[in-house]
């Protein structure tokens, strides 16, 4: 038994209709707060669509705070941005550069041509949350996470000095010395990066189920996620990254990029802790480094949660005629009681 604070996780997909309405019941179980990418199909830059959204999600929405995000690209208008800042519709701005992941083909292809809305965010104290990849033609993916800190992060940090970064889904040890060795930026941390490795994804049969971006990387990596995590440190949070895809659009000849991990994260997450005996960090990585970075208040009320043995975990979610993958790694079953 041990008692944590409700958890936030400050990065997942909601998607639309009725798949965001069975994945948000699932979420409102498990945290005291979201932060909601605006990568739909048809993304949200700019108020209507987001508005449009965020009554969708709010009105569905039983528990959990809900805080919304902009797609931003060169197309967002700046009066759009400053309707929607001063109506307070959005917590912060997401950045995905084109085609680095599902549905950014509204992303951006040069960040220099962003500096006026880097301004305006830094300008009004609004995060800038970041895929962080360099995605160019004949690069190798595994690549991409270190060339976007050496091309286009070094550049966005050097300009924006007062900008507030996450810089999202890190998966490696690159990311974390960059980080802690710059001001204004944190990272989040998803579960799947910090459980898995190029080993356990294709060191056997190809796994589509933990085909994400970014690409998981090698063990040297993530034992460098894990080390940072397990150690509290306060820039590193959670972000479950929780994507979900269809299984026949996962078990698929074009297999989509996402993992869906939100009904275990958490119970994977302590027992991570747990058998590295770092319990005592649980609330700094899962709750109070996220908020301290976002300015949020948090509820400090704890919540207890049980260890089940050998649990059996679902692998599969029915949904409609399909399912989605749930993502698990652990025999053993955390639980809130
Ligand atoms: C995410 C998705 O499916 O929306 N996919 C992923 O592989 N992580 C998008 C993202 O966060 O990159
Ligand atoms: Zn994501």
């Amino acid at each position: 038994m041990l008692k944590i604070f409700k958890p936030c996780d400050f990065h997942v997909h909601l998607r639309e209709g009725s798949l965001s309405q069975f994945v948000l019941k699932e979420n409102n179980k498990h945290f005291q707060k979201i932060l909601v990418m605006p990568n739909l199909e048809n993304p949200l830059t700019n108020a209507e669509l987001l508005l449009k959204y965020r009554n969708k999600i709010l009105k569905m929405n039983k528990s959990s705070e809900v805080l919304f995000t902009i797609y931003l690209n060169n197309n967002c208008s700046m009066r759009d941005l400053n309707y929607m800042r001063k109506n307070n519709l959005f917590f912060a701005a997401k950045l995905y550069p084109l085609n680095a992941t599902t549905n950014s083909g509204s992303g951006v292809s040069d960040i220099k041509k962003m500096a006026k809305y880097f301004s305006f965010l830094e300008g009004h104290n609004i995060p800038l949350c970041i895929h962080g990849e360099h995605v160019h033609e004949n690069d190798d993916p595994y690549e991409r996470e270190k060339k976007f800190l050496d091309l286009e992060l070094s550049w966005i940090i050097k300009n924006f000095k007062s900008l507030k970064i996450t810089l999202e889904h890190i998966t490696t040890k690159d990311s974390v010395s960059f980080v802690k060795s710059n001001k204004n930026i944190s990272a989040t941390i998803t579960t799947h990066h910090l459980l898995e490795n190029t080993h356990t994804f294709l060191g056997g049969n190809l796994r589509p189920e933990l085909f994400c971006k970014p690409i998981i990387k090698s063990s040297i990596h993530q034992e460098a996620l894990q080390k940072v995590a397990l150690s509290g440190s306060s820039k590193f949070f959670f972000g479950s990254d929780s994507a979900p895809h269809l299984k026949s659009r996962k078990y698929a000849p074009a297999c989509c990029a996402g993992v869906y991990s939100t009904k275990y994260s958490i119970s994977n997450i302590i027992e991570l802790f747990w058998i590295n005996k770092k319990t005592s960090n649980l609330n700094k990585f899962l709750t109070l480094n996220g908020c301290k970075h976002y300015g949020l208040k948090y509820d400090n009320k704890s919540y207890k949660y049980k260890r089940i043995k050998n649990f059996k975990f679902q692998k599969y979610s029915k949904f409609q005629n399909d399912h989605l993958i749930n993502y698990n790694y652990f025999k053993n079953f955390w639980t809130e009681v």
